[in-house]
């Protein structure tokens, strides 16, 4: 087309495809600028606008490395990793919810009713629950990874002083799918700011915050592996969570009990807790691969 204008640019963009395409991809491309130059019709875009868009990518790269992804956060941060999540999600099974940065890779064996507090003295957080099908099928032996933050706030890779193992743990479920720890209760974080992310955030006049929550990776023969959160119902933040991951069935409450009523047995910290403690419990359940 030698004559390209504002109203056929879009149609002229989808003819310059080959037809040996793969279909698939001609589908996404083409979708994505017809969505592209249709928002720039919409607002006007002028080349300052258009400038600074490119120079939010080009940022988003520079300061992007192997060990932190600034475009996984931008698009946390627009809610495109949770749109994508949910409309993949089994409607019966337990909701799935953002991955995030801070899982690492071989984590370390939690046994069952292990502690995964170590040097950290801080209240104690018993979590147990039982992992079925979305037929109501126990599952035994499913694995479940499991991290969050220390009490500071910090997730292993963010603090020096931190083991890169410390708060992250792999747990097995007993014959009837149940799992059980302690922790501690983990606290609310910001994303990182310091990059085009919390630039847009300013923009945005948005908070950075995220509800405090535990992580879940939960896999099992022959069932579809589910990357979930659970949040405690007294979060502040949970009607606006920076990065839209909160879903009605992931809010769980956590109630205080005596001391006296820790399990004697079963735990690693059984006969040890001596101060009122917590306790939540979070069911999961995982849809069947197809
Ligand atoms: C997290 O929960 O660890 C997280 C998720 C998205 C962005 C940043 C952190
Ligand atoms: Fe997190």
């Amino acid at each position: 087309m030698r004559n390209v204008t504002v109203d056929n640019i879009t149609d002229v963009f989808e003819g310059y495809f080959s037809p040996e395409t793969d279909p698939r991809t001609k589908e996404v491309l083409v979708s994505m600028v017809r969505h592209l130059h249709a928002f720039a019709r919409e607002v006007n875009l002028t080349h300052d606008e258009w400038n600074k868009g490119l120079s939010i990518l080009k940022q988003t790269g520079d300061i992007t490395d192997d060990e932190r992804n600034e475009f996984v956060l931008m698009s946390d941060v627009l809610g495109l990793s949770s749109l994508v999540d949910m409309m993949h999600s089994s409607n019966e099974a337990t909701s799935s919810s953002v991955l995030g940065p801070f899982h690492v890779s071989n984590p370390p064996p939690l046994a069952m009713g292990g502690d995964m507090r170590k040097d950290f003295d801080d209240q104690v957080l018993l979590v147990e629950g039982q992992v079925t099908g979305t037929d109501g099928k126990v599952i035994a032996h499913a694995e479940l990874d499991i991290w969050q933050t220390a009490p500071n706030g910090l997730y292993s890779s963010q603090d020096e002083d931190q083991d890169i193992h410390s708060f992250h743990g792999l747990l097995k479920t007993d014959a009837e799918g149940r799992f059980a720890f302690t922790t501690v209760r983990p606290v609310e974080y910001t994303v990182p700011t310091d990059g085009p992310v919390g630039e847009l955030l300013n923009a945005a006049g948005r908070h950075p915050w995220r509800p405090s929550h535990l992580h879940y990776i939960i896999k099992a023969d022959g069932y579809r592996s589910l990357v979930t959160e659970v949040f405690p119902s007294d979060d502040k933040y949970l009607d606006q969570d920076t990065v839209f991951g909160v879903r009605d069935d992931l809010v769980m409450e956590y109630t205080e009990h005596a001391a006296d009523t820790f399990p004697a047995e079963g735990f690693e910290l059984s006969g040890k807790v001596s101060e009122p403690y917590l306790k939540v419990k979070f069911d999961l359940i995982l849809a069947k691969t197809d």
